[in-house]
């Protein structure tokens, strides 16, 4: 779904437009730091990291980049790195997503290898880590990150898109009625967008309009 939108950086829309600059600095010149993607539910840092990914090394299956933080360890961390070098070569661009589900002894040896990594410069590995709960990191790992806060969308920067999306399967619909629609999309007290659950509510009213038709 919008993929006129999310298929490339360059195309996305970010709330803030200096970090979308930054991003694709990042990924113009190839990942030059370990990065740190925080921000809350559903503004797209997977989607930002896996793009990052295919950037740094187009070669690459963006599934294999992908570490989910959850019970993961340093070895594994390790494997996945040789798996990246020895089937798609340098750079090796490893994402670990949701890192904050690490363990704390995990995190430390994580926080080794990548000042191993400093300290031999090696930079065909790079880390680009994912986190809804960047405090749950310690200082010190983050002082090693370059830290990327992502938020999410406002209701009047999301228009086009879902106005685009609409467009696309025939629905036609006022921005009025779209703006209506985006107030079921966010997290309770949140003031930004949550697009997993704008991708929902287009999916549904999409299918149901179709029902319709049929
Ligand atoms: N700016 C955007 N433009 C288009 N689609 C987006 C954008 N941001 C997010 N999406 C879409 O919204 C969905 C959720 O994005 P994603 O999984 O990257 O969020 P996340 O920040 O990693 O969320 P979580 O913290 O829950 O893991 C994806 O399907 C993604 O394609
Ligand atoms: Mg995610």
């Amino acid at each position: 779904m919008f993929e006129k939108y999310n298929s490339s950086l360059n195309s996305m829309i970010f709330n803030d437009p200096s970090i979308k600059q930054s991003i694709c600095a990042e990924a113009k010149v190839g990942i030059s730091n370990n990065l740190l993607l925080s921000g809350s539910n559903g503004v797209g840092k997977s989607l930002i990291a896996g793009l990052l990914v295919t950037a740094a090394n187009p070669n690459a299956n963006p599934a294999d980049c992908f570490l989910d933080g959850s019970n993961l360890c340093e070895q594994e961390i390790k494997n996945a790195l040789n798996m990246l070098l020895m089937n798609f070569g340098s750079p090796a661009v490893l994402v670990i997503d949701e890192v904050d589900r690490m363990g704390t002894r995990e995190l430390n040896m994580f926080q080794k290898l990548i000042d191993g990594f400093t300290n031999k410069n090696v930079n065909s590995c790079k880390f680009i880590l994912t986190t809804n709960r960047p405090v749950a990191l310690s200082d010190a790992l983050r002082s090693r990150l370059k830290t990327y806060p992502i938020a999410g969308l406002t209701d009047l920067q999301c228009l086009p898109m879902v106005a685009s999306e609409f467009e696309k399967y025939g629905v036609l619909l006022t921005d009025c009625d779209i703006t209506e629609l985006l107030t079921t999309c966010y997290e309770p007290n949140a003031t930004l967008l949550d697009m997993r659950k704008v991708e929902e509510i287009v999916k549904e009213v999409v299918f149901s309009m179709a029902n319709v038709i049929i």
